[in-house]
């Protein structure tokens, strides 16, 4: 065995157990039996929790399953942005930081709780003023601004569906998103700030919205001077919209299975999904997750590190955090602009308790060194996390290491469509660097054949969960049969398309995707999308797409495409492919190499094995090559 991998082997056999003091400070200190009880009663367990919240009407059944279909909290009537706010505006929390907003030139907003209730309430007001009324779809295209949750929490109030499309996305991209939810508004702002260089963001949605017949406003919150030009009455400027309108607004009272927001997501097809999550039971979910993964208290400072354009920024920067009433920190911009020290300042400067982030990022503030978080007082850290894709052994020691090597580290699993984390430690649990641990408490999460049989101790099979959760996706937007599949796929389970080992103790070691999805900087994108945009170029005539292991971002992009008759490979051709994926899809899309090849493995029906390519790029064997045209 090469040397590298005993290392790692090793490494994987590290246990680091919680202090005696972490223990005790813990909502949950015996994780063993709090699990074997949740999960003897499930219902009973997620109706204890969903009481912990307001509801204007109680459910009568905690859960109707008509398999493949959940209903949680049947009968009853909630709302998820009162649960946010008004619970909490009520009492002397109305008072606390409910958000910290750092911008990238280092501008600083605070929001109490009061504050931006009343944001929200003129917001809300402002949609009431358009004629939106509940079940209409609003499209977000902001970027990383207080008015995004102000904008999501505003179409929870009256019941509208918000779909937010992360602000990296190109026009043609946002267009077929607007398109498929049929919004008939766009909130947007006129730029976005990436390493101090202003992204224009309104040209996209001009762009976007050409052919969206649904589409009758644009409201643009503008930060430049001088503002854009808008063109009225279509285009509302977001500071006139809200001024005027009174600052109280009734939440809506809604049935628990209301729509709350649709969230476009990759699959392995060209078309991407709309996953639809609900108010009641993916309310209960993230209030759940969020208290007890970080073990949230009241003098909490909670900062994520994500963009609310993708689920983590859903379910653990805006509704998990404020069903808690917790003080949110959320920073635009990268880690390492204008220096790579730029996130351990946020956490001295303001006293960061908990600190959630990517396995990406480590690895980016790694190749940095340890230099410059020790330029750092980062003591007031409590609890870290960690998301979006497997988090490697070194980076996992790195940032334990770094922020003074006691903090455990909660690395969390899930997905867009479970809507809060799944697979996850808590602080009073043993940690395996490298393992996302077990299941969270009333979530049967299982590793299994193709048959849905359990595997035994370390063979590899596939995530799945066997009992339905209450955050879970209710349905793919317009798209019922791409939700069967999830549950069809391997029987009597519902297939998260991750391939992953449970060790001896039950620890999940979640090892990728099993299918044509990849994961670049922890971004879902698939194969298959970056595939349609490469052949929409004229010289194009067929595109293959692998996903490549790479030491930063997880995977990078490979492409392997075939010319048209009449075109030549060329330094200028590769560089026109990429410009081309850029602007038929955005940044996240664009391979990071491009090869021209002259024909591409396929099966005698015609299909491209992938994996044969990939085999071949890195140096492996391609394992069963029958069904090999030739
Ligand atoms: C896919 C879901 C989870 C919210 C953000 C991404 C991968 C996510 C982990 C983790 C290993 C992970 C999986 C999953 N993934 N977290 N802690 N360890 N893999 O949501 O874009 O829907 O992607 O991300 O492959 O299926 P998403």
């Amino acid at each position: 065995m090469a040397d590298d991998k005993v290392d790692s082997l090793l490494k994987e056999g590290r246990v680091y157990r919680p202090s005696q003091e972490t223990v005790a400070s813990t909502y949950i200190q015996d994780y063993e039996t709090a699990y074997r009880e949740s999960i003897q009663n499930p219902e009973a367990f997620w109706g204890q929790a969903a009481k912990e919240l307001d509801w204007f009407t109680p459910w009568n059944k905690v859960l109707e399953w008509n398999y493949p279909w959940a209903k949680w909290f049947v009968g009853g009537t909630c709302n998820m942005a009162y649960n946010c706010l008004d619970r909490h505006v009520k009492t002397w929390r109305r008072h606390k930081v409910a958000v910290i907003w750092v911008g990238e030139k280092g501008e600083e907003r605070i929001f109490t709780y009061a504050e931006l209730y009343r944001q929200v309430c003129r917001c809300a007001n402002a949609l009431k003023s358009l004629g939106l009324r509940k079940g209409d779809r609003v499209t977000i295209y902001l970027p990383k601004i207080p008015e995004q949750m102000v904008a999501m929490l505003a179409c929870a109030r009256l019941g509208l569906i918000h779909s937010v499309v992360y602000s990296g996305f190109s026009a043609p991209a946002l267009e077929s998103r607007i398109q498929d939810a049929e919004s008939r508004l766009v909130i947007t702002a006129d730029v976005g700030y990436d390493r101090g260089k202003a992204i224009h963001l309104k040209p996209v949605v001009d762009q976007a919205v050409a052919h969206c017949r649904t589409v009758e406003h644009v409201v643009v919150v503008r930060r430049e001077q001088p503002g854009v030009t808008l063109s009225a009455p279509k285009e509302i400027d977001w500071e006139d919209w809200l001024r005027d309108q009174p600052v109280a607004c009734e939440a809506e009272p809604l049935d628990s299975e209301t729509p709350l927001y649709i969230l476009y997501t990759s699959g392995t097809t060209g078309k991407p999904k709309g996953v639809v999550h609900v108010h009641g039971g993916y309310m209960v979910g993230t209030y759940l997750t969020t208290k007890y993964v970080f073990n949230l208290k009241e003098d909490d400072l909670y900062f994520c590190v994500a963009d609310p354009g993708w689920v983590t920024g859903h379910s653990y920067i805006v509704y998990g955090p404020l069903l808690n009433g917790a003080t949110i920190l959320t920073a635009e911009g990268k880690p390492d602009y204008p220096n790579p020290g730029r996130w351990w300042d946020i956490i001295a400067k303001y006293g960061v308790t908990v600190f959630y982030t990517t396995p990406t990022a480590i690895r980016l503030l790694m190749r940095y060194g340890e230099d410059w978080p020790k330029k750092y007082d980062l003591t007031s850290l409590r609890v870290l996390g960690s998301v979006g894709e497997p988090i490697n052994p070194e980076a996992w020691e790195w940032f334990h290491r770094v922020t003074g090597g006691k903090k455990p580290i909660m690395d969390t699993w899930w997905q867009t469509e479970t809507g809060m984390i799944l697979v996850t430690p808590l602080p009073s649990v043993p940690l395996k660097p490298g393992s996302a641990t077990r299941p969270f408490l009333g979530v049967e999460a299982d590793v299994v054949d193709r048959e849905g049989k359990s595997l035994p101790a370390n063979a590899g099979g596939f995530a799945v969960v066997k009992k339905p959760w209450p955050a879970m996706m209710r349905t793919i937007y317009k798209d019922p049969d791409r939700y069967q599949v999830y549950w069809n796929t391997i029987p009597n389970c519902y297939t998260a398309g991750d391939v992953c080992r449970k060790d001896k103790d039950g620890y999940f070691w979640f090892m990728g995707r099993a299918d044509d999805v990849i994961k670049v900087a922890g971004n879902r994108i698939g194969t298959a999308e970056v595939e349609s945009a490469l052949v929409s170029h004229p010289a194009v005539a067929e595109a293959a797409v692998i996903g490549k292991p790479h030491p930063t971002v997880g995977e990078s992009i490979k492409a392997f495409v075939i010319l048209k008759q009449g075109h030549q490979e060329s330094p200028e051709l590769i560089q026109s492919l990429k410009n081309h994926v850029l602007t038929e899809l955005g940044k996240i899309g664009v391979p990071a190499e491009i090869d021209i090849v002259p024909s591409l493995p396929k099966t005698r029906s015609g299909k491209i094995m992938r994996r044969v390519l990939k085999a071949k790029e890195l140096g492996q064997d391609a394992g069963d090559i029958s069904t090999l045209e030739d």
